[in-house]
């Protein structure tokens, strides 16, 4: 990892979960982080969390709301004045709502869609090829689910099921599920692959998950 000391990484999501773990884990591997979420206390509390552990990285929070395209652009706008750019950006954030395909409510669906595609992927995505500092020398991951997680313990599944909290412990009752550091874990391996070596996909599973 010592090639992405000093080197800036755009983690979505950042507040919580899967996003939180991976911002800490690259500021402990010495990378600038530029942590963001609707959350802006989140990530400000675990700024602070990183400081006081010494790690050699540092953690940027910045509030951003995915579905909001002007959030995103002044986002990046500040990226760019503050740090000339990125070099590896995880697109994690991410959420579900309880309504089917068929009989679900649309605006929930939009909002699924805005975080994960249109928003959250497109203009994202955008932004951030045009803020690559060295396009010979960058990441992009999670945003074509290019690391799958299974399950992984989270809040993932108390906000999904946020009017129904026993279904949500439920979830991850019934086998072992993964933990946000495997799926970090996991974003560590590909980083720290040599620079010749481009890993597209990685899949990772609980051993007991079915499907
Ligand atoms: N947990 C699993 O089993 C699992 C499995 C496969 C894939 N995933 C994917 O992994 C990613 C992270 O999931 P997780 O388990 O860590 O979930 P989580 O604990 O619920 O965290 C979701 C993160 O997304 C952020 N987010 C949601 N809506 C946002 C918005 N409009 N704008 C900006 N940020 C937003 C949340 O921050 P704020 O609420 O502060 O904005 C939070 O930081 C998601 O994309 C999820 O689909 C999860």
């Amino acid at each position: 990892m010592d090639r992405w000391k000093g080197r800036v990484a755009l983690v979505t999501g950042a507040s919580v979960g899967i996003g939180a773990t991976i911002a800490k884990e690259l500021v402990r591997y010495g990378m600038t982080v530029v942590g963001c979420a609707r959350s802006l206390d989140k990530i400000q509390a675990l700024a602070a969390e990183c400081k006081s552990a010494g790690h050699s990285g540092v953690l940027i929070p910045m509030k951003c709301d995915l579905t909001n395209a002007e959030d995103i652009q002044s986002m990046f706008a500040a990226i760019k004045a503050q740090h000339k750019g990125v070099d590896v950006c995880i697109n994690n954030a991410g959420l579900a709502h309880p309504e089917s395909l068929l009989s679900g409510k649309t605006s929930a669906w939009k909002n699924m869609l805005d975080v994960r595609t249109h928003c959250g992927s497109e203009i994202l995505m955008r932004h951030c090829f045009e803020a690559f500092r060295d396009n010979h020398n960058c990441v992009v991951l999670f945003s074509l689910q290019s690391i799958s997680p299974g399950l992984v313990e989270t809040e993932f599944a108390y906000r999904l099921h946020s009017k129904t909290p026993g279904k949500a412990k439920e979830t991850y009752s019934q086998l072992k599920p993964l933990e946000a550091i495997d799926v970090a874990n996991a974003v560590v391996y590909v980083l720290s692959a040599p620079p010749h070596v481009q890993i597209g996909e990685m899949l990772l599973r609980p051993v007991e998950q079915q499907a």
